[in-house]
């Protein structure tokens, strides 16, 4: 696992999009991307989006696969993650929206829909570079704490946690779905290379626990740490509990220019 603390919400971007960036370019124009909503990955949007305009990062023919969906919304509610994923990363980024799925979490036979989802996953070749938030529970996806490590995708109850740092997207905490579809962690893991973002304090212990606790489903996101290709880029603020954030530091200011993620 390679951990980049940086010290500014830009700097985490920068650096994240410059590694996905990296993978897209090197895995060639039908570059399969993973894609998270939430706010963690906004600011590699943003980078990707600049190497977009810029002409240094061609994404017209990539695909995406979002991580997860509510199930119990209806069809187009602009907090489904449909919707959040059109506005915050297909248009954007210009991806063919006809190349970037989500989950249907609207589905009448929603095991269908998680079989059909993984199917569509294999169908493009799987995913080059996952892209993943975490929660604070250490959930990456919506894989609750109990989660399978080898899980695929599914139907999850969300926890009482998760609906509360998600209310803030909703009028009432009641509005908030109860269910959802998720890549499992098997799922996620399949993909080839990985980059995790987080900031601020309150995914510190997250955060600790994935990078330097037990792998453990109580915190989903430490399965990470059997994965050959995973970037954590996160801030100071999101590294403050973490043992060994000296060490990290001083291997990322040495490591050797083309070895770095900075283009
Ligand atoms: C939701 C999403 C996750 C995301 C998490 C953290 O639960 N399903 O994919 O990582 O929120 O969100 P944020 O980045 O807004 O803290």
């Amino acid at each position: 696992m390679e951990i980049v603390i940086c010290s500014s919400t830009q700097q985490v971007g920068d650096v994240a999009a410059a590694r996905v960036a990296q993978v897209c370019r090197a895995a060639g124009p039908n570059a399969v991307l993973g894609v998270a909503t939430g706010s963690s990955p906004l600011s590699c949007y943003t980078g990707l989006a600049e190497r977009v305009r810029s002409g240094s990062l061609d994404l017209s023919r990539a695909s995406a696969f979002a991580l997860d969906e509510y199930v119990g919304l209806p069809r187009g509610h602009e907090e489904s993650y449909a919707e959040v994923i059109r506005r915050t990363v297909t248009e954007p980024l210009g991806l063919d929206p006809a190349r970037v799925h989500t989950p249907d979490g609207f589905a009448d036979d929603l095991e269908a829909a998680c079989a059909d989802y993984e199917r569509r996953i294999a169908g493009a070749g799987g995913v080059d570079v996952q892209i993943l938030g975490v929660g604070a529970n250490g959930h990456i996806g919506f894989n609750e704490p109990s989660s399978s490590l080898s899980s695929r995708t599914r139907i999850k109850t969300l926890t009482d946690r998760t609906r509360e740092d998600n209310r803030r997207f909703f009028a009432e905490l009641d509005d908030v779905p109860r269910h959802c579809l998720t890549q499992g962690l098997g799922t996620i893991m399949d993909a080839r290379a990985v980059v995790l973002i987080a900031q601020g304090g309150g995914k510190a212990r997250a955060i600790r626990n994935l990078v330097e606790g037990p792998i453990t489903a109580m915190c989903p996101g430490s399965v990470l740490q059997f994965h050959r290709y995973a970037t954590v880029v996160i801030d100071d603020a999101a590294a403050a509990e973490l043992q060994h954030a000296d060490y990290y530091r001083e291997t990322y200011a040495h490591k050797p220019s083309w070895q770095r993620f900075e283009n």
